[in-house]
Order: C-alpha cells, then structure tokens, then sequence
C-alpha cells in the first residue's frame, strides 16, 4: 500500500515560512515543536528538499526532551544534483536515504528517475519496498508543491503563528510552479483545529477530484 503521507509546516500569518533570503525563522512555540517531535516520533520515515538542508541543516531527529525512548525514523532527502554536503547535520544519527536521479552515481544513494528531479511515484515505490508505511514532509515549499501536484498529501498540517514576515521572495508552504488554472487547485477540507502557544493548529485532508 502506499505510504499516508502527512506534510506538516510552520508559517506566519502572512503566509510565509522563512525570511527572503531562505534564512530559518522561528515561527513556532513549545507546544508546537512538542507536537512536530510526537509526530516524527509516530511516522516511519521524515522528507525534506534539499533547499531545506542547504538553508536550515536540520538534524531531523526526534528530540528526546519531548518524547523518552524516542524511534528516529527513516530520514529521506531529495537531491537530484548531489547538493547535499557531506557534513549535513542529518548525517550525524539514524538511518538517511538520499534520493537522487539517473545523473548522479554515487553510491548507496537511490537513483528515482531519469528527470531534472527526483520522481516521486518511483520513490514512494522505493519506500513502500522498504516498508515504510507513513512519510512526514516537512518542506520546503517546491518539495512540498510538488506532493500537493503529484496527488501524494493524505493530510496537511499548518500552525500558522502570530508573525508577519513580509517579501515577495520569501518561501511560502506550497512553491514551485503552482496551479495553471482554476482546474489545478488542491481542495482541501478543514477537519480540525487546535490553539497552540500563541498560533493555531489547522488541519486538513486532501480532496482530489480523481
Ligand atoms: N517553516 C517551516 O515549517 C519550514 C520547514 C522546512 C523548510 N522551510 C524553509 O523552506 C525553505 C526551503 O524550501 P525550498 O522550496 O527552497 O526548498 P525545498 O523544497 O526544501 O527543496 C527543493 C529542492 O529539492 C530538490 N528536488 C528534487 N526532486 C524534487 C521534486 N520532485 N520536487 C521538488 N523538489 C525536488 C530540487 O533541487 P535539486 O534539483 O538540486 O534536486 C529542489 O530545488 C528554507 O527557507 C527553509 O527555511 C520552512
């Protein structure tokens, strides 16, 4: 079966998830970073871009001042030019899965697609073989799009918090190349919310028309 796939992020009230230049900004609290670790702790496997890791070099490990004994999962990059550098934090504990294209051969790196970028029904295909069961995309906003446009999103997590970033440059959840037409929009039904430090918790099943 495919994997349930939850995107989770974290924006500000204008809509915006790092500052202009990609720099990290600190938009949740603790109740919220508490409910990202539980999370991580409850899925097999968390997804990032590697826009995310050249900006943030995130260690995408589950913190165990938030949860005892925790079960780091699988921890799977996209990278389809071999950015990544070889002292990104993420290598430093657990298991990590680059996926990359054709183009690149470097070995244990897992090659998903002949493109420009990593295809992504082959990857699920991958994480499926590996019996990964749930994926948490974490970002960027081009990673996260890109889920949204392939159809893979179950659910979609966002805790919009009480900051206005500003600039038409910074990231927002959902980047790339967006809807082309009315036809493209992602539907979405609310299903629950929920107040958390000073922000909310709004959560969302995916509908597609197909
Ligand atoms: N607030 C939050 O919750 C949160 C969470 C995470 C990140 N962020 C922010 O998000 C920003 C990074 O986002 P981003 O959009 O620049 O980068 P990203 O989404 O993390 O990574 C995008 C890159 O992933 C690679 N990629 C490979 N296959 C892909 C595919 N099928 N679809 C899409 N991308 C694919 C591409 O690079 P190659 O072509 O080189 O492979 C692409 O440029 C940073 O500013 C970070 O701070 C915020």
């Amino acid at each position: 079966m495919k994997p349930k796939v939850i995107v989770n992020v974290a924006m500000s009230a204008d809509g915006k998830i790092a500052l202009p230049d990609r720099s990290e900004v600190k938009i949740s609290g603790e109740e919220d970073f508490k409910r990202v670790h539980e999370l991580r702790n409850d899925v097999d496997a968390i997804l990032v871009g590697i826009g995310t890791v050249l900006a943030d070099d995130p260690k995408l490990t589950v913190k165990d001042r938030f949860v005892e004994n925790p079960e780091h999962p699988l921890k799977v990059v996209l990278d389809s030019k071999d950015r990544i550098p070889k002292d990104a934090k993420l290598f430093r504990e657990g298991d990590f899965l680059i996926a990359t294209t054709k183009k690149v051969d470097r070995d244990g790196w897992i090659k998903c697609g002949y493109g420009d970028k990593v295809d992504l029904s082959k990857l699920m295909n991958v994480l499926e073989d590996r019996g990964i069961e749930s994926i948490l995309v974490e970002g960027g906003g081009e990673v996260i799009y890109s889920f949204f446009k392939e159809k893979l999103v179950d659910e979609y997590y966002v805790f919009v918090g009480s900051v206005v970033i500003g600039g038409k440059n910074s990231p927002t959840p959902a980047d790339g190349i967006g809807s082309k037409d009315i036809d493209e929009i992602i539907r979405l039904k609310l299903y629950d919310h929920q107040d958390l430090d000073d922000g909310m918790l709004l959560k969302y099943r995916v509908e597609y028309d197909d």
